[in-house]
C-alpha cells in the first residue's frame, strides 16, 4: 500500500525529512509493508542552501499543491500565523497532518485538535518535544495505564549547552551564548530558547497528554536563564548542585504545578548529568515509577526520525484501519493549577560584611515560616566573588522547602532591609529528599 506524504516548509527539519524518505524508504516498507511516497514538497525560496537535494520534480512554491496530492501533510514552517492556517485548510480537506510546531501547538493547539476529532482525521505531533526523543508515544500510549505524578526534565538544548559551557569551562553567560551561536546551537535571536518559551511550549504540550486536560498556555510560570551570574553556577557547584533550565509537571494532591525555570539539582541526580545540547525527560506514573527518556532534542536527523514515527503510525490507520492513535481528547475540566509551588530554595544577598546581618534575614524568613538549611561560609563565597571578605560580600542561605509565595513575601521584606544592597538572587532547588 502506498501513501503519500507532502511537506511544507523546507528548512532543517523539512529537509531532514525528504532526506530519511528518500533514503530510508526501503527500510520503512519491510518493516511496515507500506510504501511512503514523497508527493509534493513547498517552499518559499528554491534558491536557498539545503543540506539535502530535493529532486526538482517534488519541488513547489504552493501549498495547495501539498494537500492536493497528498495523505498527510506535514507542517514544518513553525511560528503561529500561516503554520496554523495551513494546518486548518489541511484537515478542513481531509487530510491528516504531522507538525513539529511546538509554538502553535502549545498555544493554540486546542482548537485545531477539536477541528481534528470532528472531521475524523490525526495530528501527529511526537517531533514538537524532544526532537528525537520518543517521549509523546511513551507518555501517551507506554505509560496511559498510569496516574502521572510528574513530568521533568531538560527540554531545550540551547540552553543546556550554555549552562553546561559556564559550569565547565567558567566562561559568563554572554561567552557561552556566543559560542553557542558560533557552533549552529543557538538563533541568531535566541530569545524563545534562553527566556525559557521554547521549554514552557514542549512542558504544556506535555502535561496536556500526561495529565489529560487543557489549559490556557498562560498558565505556566516561565523564567529563563538570561540573567544567570557566573558566581551562582560557581557556588552551586561548591555546594555539590549544577544548575539547569528545568521544565517541570509535577501533582501536588489535587494541585498542578508547570513551572520553567533556572534550577539547582544534586550533581548526583540523573538529569545534573545530562550535558551540553542532550536533552532528558524524567516521567514518574503510579504503577511504572520513574522512567528515564534521553537524546537528542533537536538537530535535522533526530527531529526527521520523529516526524517518520508519525506518518507510519497515520499512514497504518490508513492502510490497515486501526483506530486513530494520535487523537487527542480534550476534557472539559481545568485542572487546578497553582502558582504556589513548593520547593527548597537558594537565596544569595550583597550584605554589609558585619554582626547581625544573617540574624536580620533570618527573622524575616522564620516570620514566613521558612526554615534555613545551611550558610555557604564566607571564605569560600568570598574566594569565588573575587572579594576580599571587607566592605559589601555575598550571602548564601539554603532554605528547606517552602511555599514559593511565602518566600516571594520574604523577598519582597528583606530587598527592603537597609543592610541588603542590589537585588537578590533567588533559583529553585529540586532534591528529593529533604
Ligand atoms: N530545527 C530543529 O531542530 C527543530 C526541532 C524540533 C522542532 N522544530 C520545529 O520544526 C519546525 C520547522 O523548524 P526548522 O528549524 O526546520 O525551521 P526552518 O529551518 O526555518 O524551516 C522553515 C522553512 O519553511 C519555509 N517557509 C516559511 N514560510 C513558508 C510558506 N508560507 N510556504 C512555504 N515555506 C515556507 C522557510 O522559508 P524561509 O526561510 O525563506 O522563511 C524555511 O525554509 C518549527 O515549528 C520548529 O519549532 C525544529
Amino acid at each position: 500500500m502506498k501513501v503519500k506524504v507532502g511537506i511544507v516548509g523546507c528548512g532543517v527539519v523539512g529537509s531532514g525529512v525528504v532526506e530519511l524518505l528518500l533514503k530510508n524508504k526501503e527500510v520503512i516498507a519491510k518493516k511496515t509493508g507500506i510504501e511512503l511516497e514523497l508527493s509534493k514538497v513547498a517552499d518559499k525560496d528554491w534558491k536557498k542552501e539545503r543540506a539535502f537535494h530535493v529532486p526538482e520534480d517534488l519541488r513547489t512554491t504552493d501549498y495547495r499543491e501539498v494537500i492536493e496530492s497528498s495523505h498527510i501533510v506535514v507542517e514544518l514552517i513553525g511560528g503561529k500565523g500561516f503554520a496554523k492556517e495551513l494546518i486548518k485548510e489541511a484537515l478542513q480537506r481531509g487530510k491528516h497532518v504531522v507538525t513539529a510546531n511546538k509554538y502553535l501547538l502549545a498555544e493554540e493547539g486546542k482548537e485545531l485538535f477539536k477541528l481534528a476529532e470532528e472531521k475524523e482525521l490525526c495530528i501527529g505531533f511526537e517531533a514538537s518535544v524532544g526532537g528525537g526523543i520518543p517521549i509523546v508515544k511513551a507518555v501517551r500510549e507506554c505509560l496511559v495505564g498510569n496516574n502521572i505524578k510528574s513530568v521533568y526534565g531538560i527540554l531545550n538544548g540551547t540552553t543546556n549547552y550554555i549552562l553546561t559551557r559556564m559550569f565547565q569551562e567558567e566562561v559568563d553567560f554572554n561567552t557561552a551564548l556566543r559560542e553557542a551561536q558560533e557552533k549552529g546551537y543557538a538563533e541568531a535571536d535566541p530569545s524563545l530558547d534562553i527566556d525559557g518559551w521554547d521549554s514552557a511550549h514542549k512542558i504544556a504540550i506535555l502535561s496536556y497528554i500526561a495529565f489529560g486536560n487543557y489549559f490556557p498556555f498562560d498558565k505556566v510560570y516561565v523564567e529563563g536563564i538570561r540573567d544567570i551570574d557566573l558566581l551562582d553556577v560557581e557556588l552551586g557547584k561548591e555546594l555539590g548542585y549544577i544548575l539547569k533550565l528545568l521544565a517541570i509537571a509535577k501533582k501536588r494532591e489535587d494541585q498542578l504545578e508547570i513551572r520553567v525555570h533556572p534550577t539547582f539539582l544534586p550533581e548526583e541526580d540523573p538529569l545534573a548529568k545530562v550535558s551540553h545540547v542532550f536533552n532528558a525527560i524524567l516521567v514518574e506514573g503510579d504503577f511504572v515509577g520513574k522512567t528515564m527518556f534521553y537524546g537528542k532534542g533537536a538537530g535535522a536527523h533526530p527531529t526527521a526520525s520523529a516526524v517518520v514515527s508519525d506518518l507510519v503510525d497515520i499512514a497504518r490507520t490508513i492502510a490497515y484501519g486501526f483506530p486513530c492513535k494520535q487523537r487527542v481528547r480534550w476534557e472539559s475540566k481545568e485542572l487546578n493549577i497553582t502558582d504556589n509551588f513548593y520547593s527548597r530554595y537558594y537565596l544569595r544577598f550583597d550584605v554589609p560584611d558585619r554582626p547581625g546581618v544573617l540574624a536580620s534575614i533570618a527573622q524575616v524568613l522564620a516570620e514566613e515560616n521558612i526554615s534555613i538549611a545551611s550558610v555557604l561560609q564566607k571564605e569560600k563565597v568570598c574566594r569565588l566573588a573575587r572579594k576580599e571578605g571587607q566592605g559589601i560580600i555575598p550571602l548564601v542561605i539554603l532554605t528547606h522547602k517552602a511555599y514559593e509565595r511565602s518566600m516571594q513575601r520574604a523577598m519582597e521584606k528583606i530587598i527592603n532591609l537597609p543592610v541588603v544592597v542590589g537585588k537578590p538572587v533567588l533559583i529553585r532547588v529540586e532534591e528529593e529528599a529533604e
